[in-house]
């Protein structure tokens, strides 16, 4: 379902109108939520107060991006790095995509939206898995906005997993080394089949990939709001568009 444009171009704080061109919208849109910690520090908050504002952030952008029609919308959720965190802290945030799906999945599916995962599922607790793989197999056949969740996900050991599995085909004779090209690597990465992002946005006030989409983001147009991620709304993403739709992307060649 698409709303027009105009119902959601509304003026932000500044009173400007982040104006954008609804026919060179991304078709992939990654974002790493960042800053739910020091949002909730700020306000005197323990940090899960923080992940929870972050949930709320991810439903208002979900919405946002279903209803301009974004074709794939790949959100950070948890990396291979954030078990380093106080196990509380990892037990919190275990349990959000349960308790989104709780409220969110009957929403996804009224409007055909795909969830899919990036991330290593069998790695996560029991209860997280199940949760998950009953919303990927209740969605499986939606034709719509895709919700790519990267969850336990980490590029490097996206990359690794795929080069053991092309190593294991040419140990069993299945392929030549130099049969291998950039579609070989692709096809075995988490995000096989899907667009590369186009826009790559990152709040929180870092600006670093912290090891998210990097073979994917090779050519991605990156932009970091200097806002927290539980601060995220609908205009910050069409400000992100808007910002997106100026930039001159040419892949290494010359405008002519
Ligand atoms: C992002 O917010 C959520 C996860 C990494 C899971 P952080 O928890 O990293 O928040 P900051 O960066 O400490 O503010
Ligand atoms: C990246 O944020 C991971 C997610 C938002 C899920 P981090 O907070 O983990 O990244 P660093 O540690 O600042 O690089
Ligand atoms: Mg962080």
């Amino acid at each position: 379902m698409h709303y027009p444009l105009r119902a959601i171009l509304r003026r932000n704080k500044a009173g400007k109108t982040a104006s954008i061109n609804s026919d060179r919208l991304p078709a992939h849109i990654a974002i790493v939520m960042d800053g739910n910690g020091r949002w909730a520090k700020r306000r005197g908050l323990p940090r899960t107060a923080g992940h929870q504002a972050g949930m709320e952030a991810l439903k208002r952008v979900v919405r946002a991006a279903a209803e301009l029609g974004i074709k794939v919308l790949t959100v950070y959720a948890f990396s291979t790095e954030n078990w380093r965190r106080p196990q509380n802290e990892v037990e919190f945030l275990m349990r959000l995509p349960s308790e989104y799906l709780k409220t969110e999945l009957a929403e996804l599916k009224s409007k055909n939206i795909q969830l899919r995962l990036a991330g290593e599922l069998e790695e996560l607790p029991p209860h997280t898995r199940e949760a998950v793989k009953k919303a990927l197999s209740e969605t499986a056949a939606n034709t719509g906005m895709i919700l790519n969740f990267a969850l336990n996900y980490g590029s490097r050991a996206e990359l690794v997993q795929a080069v053991r599995k092309i190593a294991a085909m040419v140990a069993e004779g299945r392929i030549k080394p130099d049969d291998i090209e950039e579609k070989t690597v692709e096809s075995f990465l988490y995000t096989a089949g899907l667009p590369d992002p186009d826009l790559f946005i990152r709040p929180g006030g870092e600006t670093r990939l912290s090891n998210f989409l990097l073979w994917q983001s090779a050519y991605s147009e990156l932009w970091f709001p200097k806002i927290y991620w539980p601060d995220f709304n609908r205009h910050h993403l069409l400000e992100a568009i808007a910002t997106y739709q100026n930039r001159d992307r040419r892949y290494g060649g010359i405008r002519l």
